[in-house]
């Protein structure tokens, strides 16, 4: 029913062995049948049957793809990802040494800063199916369900040779708030960890959490390997920047001032601000208008309204800007408003008049 087709082959041939000397013809065929290349278990309309919540009769996890967006880290959490990886890969070299601790990854930081994505990438790079649990779902069942919910994930993945992702897994802390029940979250967060105590030594479980400080430190121990997400850099944001609007070259001095005018923002908005940019541009079949994406970006990072005149008037503003508070020389704010040189000095004579 897994698709072993090494196994069904196995069963197989013995099956043949015995049944040869009562009916050959029947061995012959069930040889010719073994014998057939397996089919992809997608392409023969096979689904896994994924356990579910009893109540809402919704699945308790499910199986994401390969993620198709690149993950971007910071040199810190490069390090931790490849040292995971890196264990995970050599994980019976470390168990002969005796230094293999449990592959449990905790990750954590604000919303949007690729977390979900990271389990996808550790995930293929290993090539193991990514079983994702969402937790608000396993929990939003009848009382009482939640522990038994939380047990059928665990037996479901025990033996799959999966990565078991927790994702948001404070929203088992936060049971504390939504239910006067605190003896129904002590029994949930203690069938977690005996959930996790008992997945097979070279089993990956990946967890995430927003909320860093609402998860019980009993939890936090079962999870040797941590990586700690916080808002990009400068450098994390540049590269977040050039992939999301094309990564062409003629995008690099874009992609640095973008970067210079968007601290305080994450992965996952300058996803959406540079793909609604570049939907826009196409509805026009255009190239993005850089200026006036700086613009929106400043707009929102000051949390500003357009006024009708806004454009000219923010042009000038992103000119100081980059000019004055992040040290950008004019030629350079030229090339990206793909102006020229000429071009930009008369924004900054008004503000020198103004003064
Ligand atoms: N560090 C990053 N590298 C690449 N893409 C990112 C990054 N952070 C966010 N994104 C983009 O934003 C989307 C949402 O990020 P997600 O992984 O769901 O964040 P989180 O789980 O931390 O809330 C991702 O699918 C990706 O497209
Ligand atoms: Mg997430």
């Amino acid at each position: 029913m897994s698709a072993d087709y090494d196994r069904i082959r196995h069963v197989g041939q013995r099956l043949c062995k015995e049944l040869a000397t009562q009916d050959a013809e029947g061995a012959r065929l069930l040889k010719q049948a073994i014998g057939r290349k397996g089919v992809p278990l997608r392409a023969a309309g096979y689904s896994e049957a994924l356990p579910v919540d009893n109540k809402s009769r919704l699945p308790l996890l499910e199986a994401h793809d390969t993620p198709d967006v690149p993950i971007f880290l910071d040199e810190r959490g490069k390090s931790s990802f490849d040292a995971f990886l890196a264990d995970a890969t050599h994980f019976d070299k470390l168990v002969a040494r005796g230094i293999a601790s449990r592959l449990a990854l905790m990750l954590s930081g604000p919303p949007g800063t690729g977390k979900t994505l990271l389990a996808g990438h550790i995930a293929a790079q290993l090539g193991r199916k990514l079983y994702v649990v969402r937790l608000d779902s396993v929990i939003s069942s009848l009382l009482g369900d939640t522990a038994k919910n939380i047990r059928g994930i665990f037996d479901f993945v025990a033996g799959k040779n999966a990565v078991l992702f927790l994702d948001e897994l404070d929203a088992i802390a936060k049971m504390r708030d939504d239910r006067n029940e605190l003896g129904e979250l002590k029994r949930v967060v203690n069938t977690v960890i005996q959930g996790i105590d008992s997945l097979e030594a070279g089993t990956i479980v990946i967890a995430a959490t927003n909320h860093a400080q609402m998860l019980d430190t009993a939890i936090w121990r079962r999870f040797p390997y941590k990586i700690e997400f916080g808002e990009p850099e400068r450098d994390l944001r540049e590269a977040l920047w050039f992939h999301f609007l094309g990564g062409n070259p003629a995008d690099e001095v874009a992609s640095r001032m973008l970067a210079l005018l968007s601290a305080g923002l994450n992965g996952a908005d300058i996803q959406e601000l540079a793909l609604a940019a570049r939907r826009s541009a196409a509805h026009h079949d255009a190239s993005v208008d850089m200026g006036s994406l700086a613009c929106t970006l400043m707009r929102r990072y000051e949390g500003k309204n357009a006024a009708p005149d806004a454009y000219v008037a923010d042009k000038r503003h992103l000119v100081e800007t980059l000019v004055h508070r992040h040290g950008v020389s004019q030629a350079e704010v030229a090339r990206f408003l793909g102006v020229s040189r000429q071009a930009i000095s008369p924004y900054l004579k008004h503000a020198e008049d103004g003064h």
